[in-house]
């Protein structure tokens, strides 16, 4: 076993962190962030930027199903500047109803973590903010084989008291794995993952997840107050730690 020690900063660093209308998207994450975002270069006109990680997992999704002739990604990471400027010209046009169900506030917007991307199905005129990505055809192929790739819809029909965004079939986040597979089996949004991991305290009783012949354990910790906090993990299987940008650290450990 090594012992890891995890800084007070890195709450609101990792895949698993939320943003939405109570949390918002860490300023840290926002300065930093963007100089290791791989900038996610399609064929044609459209060009978005994600989270390195992120864009890998996209691609070989869309690389596996065959998606790249019919799917294009509409939006991706966004700066504070161009959430707020999408935010005011929706506003004007669209009026504050619609706005509050479809817009993030600026810097409560998941693309501006870089883990958030929106998809359309190809056509000649494609709706910026609300991109047609219907439960038909290869739209349905990918979202029914994004879990296995770490992808959620982030925002489902009938959660939108819980999310706080209305439904949003075209909006996918990038959790990781495997988060995705868990969530899309409990039909848990990822305000409800975070709560129910509440439940599984590290290094007492953690959330197992089998897949294949593998075990993964999921945990949550608490970060000490004293600003740092330390987990140990095992020193030849994988393991992974996300922030929850709430107050805690998720543990992800792959077990032999
Ligand atoms: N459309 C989503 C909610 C956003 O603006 O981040
Ligand atoms: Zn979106």
């Amino acid at each position: 076993m090594r012992t890891i020690t995890l800084s007070a900063g890195q709450v609101h660093m990792g895949s698993l962190i939320i943003v939405n209308r109570d949390h918002q998207c860490p300023e840290l994450l926002q300065e930093m962030e963007p100089l290791r975002k791989t900038h996610l270069q399609m064929e044609g006109t459209s060009s978005i930027r994600l989270l390195r990680r992120a864009a890998v997992l996209f691609t070989g999704l869309m690389d596996e199903i065959g998606g790249w002739e019919q799917i294009i990604p509409v939006s991706g990471y966004r700066t504070l500047k161009e959430q707020t400027s999408i935010w005011e010209d929706s506003l004007a046009k669209n009026g504050q109803a619609f706005t509050d169900a479809y817009v993030a506030f600026p810097g409560h917007s998941e693309h501006q973590t870089g883990l958030a991307l929106d998809l359309g199905v190809k056509s000649d005129s494609i709706d910026f903010l609300c991109p047609d990505f219907p439960d038909t055809g290869i739209c349905l192929t990918f979202r029914e084989r994004a879990p296995e790739y770490g992808f959620i819809r982030r925002y489902p029909a009938g959660k939108e008291s819980v999310t706080g965004i209305g439904h949003e079939p075209w909006h996918f986040r990038y959790v990781g794995t495997p988060h995705g597979e868990i969530m899309e089996r409990e039909k848990l949004t990822l305000e409800e993952y975070l709560l129910f991991l509440r439940n599984f305290p590290y290094g007492k009783r953690p959330f197992l997840f089998t897949k294949g012949e593998r075990q993964i354990s999921v945990s949550w910790k608490k970060a000490d107050k004293n600003g740092t906090t330390q987990i140990s993990v095992s020193s030849r299987l994988p393991y992974a730690v996300s922030g929850d940008n709430i107050d805690g650290f998720i543990i992800t450990e792959w077990r032999g």
